[in-house]
């Protein structure tokens, strides 16, 4: 496993396993199966209603809780200083933990100054190792990045072989913070798993289409947290780091690249009144 240190000198797995659209239910049975394929960083979020289950095959595990690097976000509807405070709380009691290893801001919506002074009063408490956000364009990015004490040491935000954030990047490595993919594989929208140059490429290391979208990110200097139910395709996409794709390879790759979402927008005022609508998830 290859670990990335963090703006705080924090190290973080470069890639880790996401619960997202992961039934309460079955979020214990996945995290289990994704540990035991060899996870050591797990992504959820308030908004996913399975901080519990996470948690639960956390301590269930009996891997050391240092040994595994718990990341979880907080929802709109607990933002403004002494909701989001309170909501810390409560995602430490559903974790079953007395620090989370990195706690991110879910969108650039609502009162997220106020969430923030309450992030960064947290890590001070040492309640989070690291603090940062998700969803955050370049705009909202630069934004808070200048006016806050602690500079997001992560902002989470779709990344993929048709939506690469290469200016993104850009911007948020000015300010020494990194890049954590979400729908690394875009969910397959597309037609990721069957693209032609991913394939094409796939045949020549003996590895899959997934694979070969993933180590891409990776070899980015990306942080990437792909999601799957099954156990075989976690232990694939988990396998990864042996082998490395050539630069011209990467230069195919990168030609890919739409620079445009595949899901929504967020500066689309629709997606803004979207988000207002999902305010109470
Ligand atoms: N911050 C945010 O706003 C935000 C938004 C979205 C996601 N996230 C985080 O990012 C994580 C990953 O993103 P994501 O879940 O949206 O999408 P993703 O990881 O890009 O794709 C997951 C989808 O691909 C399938 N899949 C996974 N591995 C595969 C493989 N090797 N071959 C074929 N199909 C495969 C999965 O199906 P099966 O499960 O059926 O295998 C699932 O439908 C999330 O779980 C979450 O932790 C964050």
């Amino acid at each position: 496993m290859k670990y990335v240190t963090l703006n705080n000198g924090v190290k973080i797995p470069q890639l880790g396993y996401g619960v997202y659209q992961v039934e309460p239910t079955e979020a214990g049975r996945c995290v289990n199966d994704a540990l035991g394929a060899g996870y050591r960083m797990v992504d959820t979020a308030q908004a996913y209603h399975n901080e519990e289950g996470v948690g639960a095959a956390v301590k269930k595990s009996g891997i050391a809780r240092s040994e595994i690097f718990l990341v979880s976000k907080i929802w709109i509807s607990n933002y403004g200083y002494e909701r989001a405070k309170a909501s810390i709380d409560e995602s430490l009691r559903r974790l079953q933990t007395e620090y989370i290893d990195l706690m991110l801001l879910h969108q650039p919506f609502c009162d997220y100054y106020g969430a923030y002074r309450a992030l960064e009063e947290a890590y001070r408490e040492g309640k989070l190792r690291a603090i940062g956000v998700s969803n955050f364009q370049p705009n909202h990015f630069i934004d808070l990045a200048s006016n806050v004490e602690i500079v997001p040491a992560v902002n989470q935000v779709e990344t993929h072989v048709f939506c690469q954030q290469i200016r993104s990047k850009e911007y948020m490595d000015e300010f020494g913070t990194h890049t954590m993919s979400w729908g690394p594989l875009a969910e397959g929208r597309n037609g990721l798993f069957v693209n032609p140059v991913l394939k094409e490429i796939g045949k020549v290391h003996g590895k899959s289409v997934a694979q070969v979208a993933l180590r891409y990110l990776t070899q980015r200097d990306v942080i990437i947290i792909p999601k799957s139910v099954h156990r075989n395709r976690m232990e694939e996409n988990f396998n990864i780091y042996d082998f490395e794709l050539t630069p011209d390879e990467m230069e195919r790759i990168k030609s890919l690249d739409l620079a445009k979402s595949a899901f929504f927008d967020h500066n689309d005022p629709e997606t803004v009144k979207m988000f207002m609508g999902w305010r109470a998830l």
